[in-house]
């Protein structure tokens, strides 16, 4: 593994089917950036207990990641592909951490809160969530962790940990840097809110086509008649146009939103015809790696391998400094 690279670290739940949110505000940049930096990918299983409390959706649910990666371009010669319970150590530092941070300031925590104001029955895991994940990152020395703008505050709270341990303990863990692209921060769905696996409002990266047709007539719009001029930037269609357009027909179909003659039927169809050629491909490929199950489940073990055997090396330094190891 080439030592001069910086270290780029994210992960994803495997709590159900990623949509294209999840792609462009995350998951693309995994790819993007797997030639440029020492890259650590993986499935966050452990976080995904907190709300997965079925062990076939459990099971499921993380075979299908490894394939929704694969599929998306990750090269598993280049990444470190790996689920995040192949590294217990990361839920010994989750302890480690759990005694220097308070209770108040987890409670400051946005998804905490948000939790909270839904009376929602809120489990330990779920209140201790950005401690595992801050674990998750610090463990392996991360510089950069591409996420979309939903989990910036998570990286802070990395920030705030590892600055906290290396004032008690001494210098251990690097600083990381969230990276949000201002774009694709927060895809918005088909109903115009955030797109999320729970608000019923995505399309789905593996769609098949009549499922993409579908999400996509069900697209709200107004009233308007072919003929009128229409605002783009107000219309969800074509905020998903910009996503999927070449740049000079993005340029088109605006001119045609402005000056009217575009109706929201034909540029429904558009769009529609443009994540079909999307999608297409990346579900064929999909499809040559779940058939392939015990290549897609060694390439899970490898990387377990290789992601554990740097954790315990960095746990070896936070247990001295701790004063745990005499
Ligand atoms: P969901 O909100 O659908 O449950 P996850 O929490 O599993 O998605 O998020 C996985 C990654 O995808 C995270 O980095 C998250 O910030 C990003 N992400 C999720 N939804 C969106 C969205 N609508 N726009 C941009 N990024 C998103
Ligand atoms: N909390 C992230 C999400 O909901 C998943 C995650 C867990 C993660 N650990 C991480 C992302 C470490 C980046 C780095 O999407």
């Amino acid at each position: 593994m080439p030592g001069n690279k910086k270290i780029l670290l994210s992960g994803v739940k495997p709590t159900g089917r990623p949509h294209i949110g999840n792609y462009f505000g995350a998951m693309k940049q995994f790819v993007e950036m797997q030639n440029d930096f020492e890259s650590f990918v993986f499935i966050a299983d452990l976080h995904a207990l907190t709300t997965v409390q079925n062990k076939e959706k459990m099971q499921s649910g993380i075979f299908d990641l490894v394939l929704d990666y694969l599929a998306i371009g990750l090269d598993s010669e280049k990444v470190v592909l790996f689920k995040q319970s192949d590294v217990p150590q990361v839920t010994e530092l989750t302890w480690i951490f759990n005694c220097i941070i308070t209770m108040p300031y987890l409670m400051r925590a946005h998804a905490f809160k948000d939790a909270e104001a839904k009376n929602k029955e809120i489990n330990v895991g779920l209140f201790d969530y950005p401690v595992l994940m801050a674990a998750d990152i610090l463990i392996q020395d991360s510089d950069v962790v591409p996420v979309g703008k939903d989990q910036k505050q998570h990286v802070e709270y990395a920030r705030d940990i590892a600055e906290k341990f290396n004032s008690i303990f001494g210098e251990t863990f690097k600083l990381p840097k969230h990276q949000i692209l201002e774009e694709t921060e927060t895809i918005q769905g088909t109903d115009g809110q955030k797109m999320s696996k729970s608000y019923g409002n995505t399309i789905g990266l593996f769609f098949s086509d009549e499922e993409i047709q579908k999400a996509i007539m069900s697209i709200p719009t107004n009233s308007k008649g072919v003929e009128e001029p229409k605002d783009p930037e107000e219309c969800n269609i074509f905020a998903l146009h910009k996503l999927f357009s070449s740049e000079d027909e993005l340029g088109e179909i605006r001119k045609r939103y402005v000056e009217g003659g575009l109706g929201y039927k034909e540029s429904k169809d558009i769009l529609i015809k443009n994540v079909k050629d999307f999608i297409r491909p990346l579900r064929e490929k999909r499809k040559e790696f779940a058939n392939n199950k015990e290549l897609v489940l060694e390439i899970l073990k490898k990387g377990g391998e290789v992601a554990r055997q740097k954790a315990e090396e960095k746990m070896k330094d936070v247990r001295q400094k701790v004063g745990i190891e005499l």
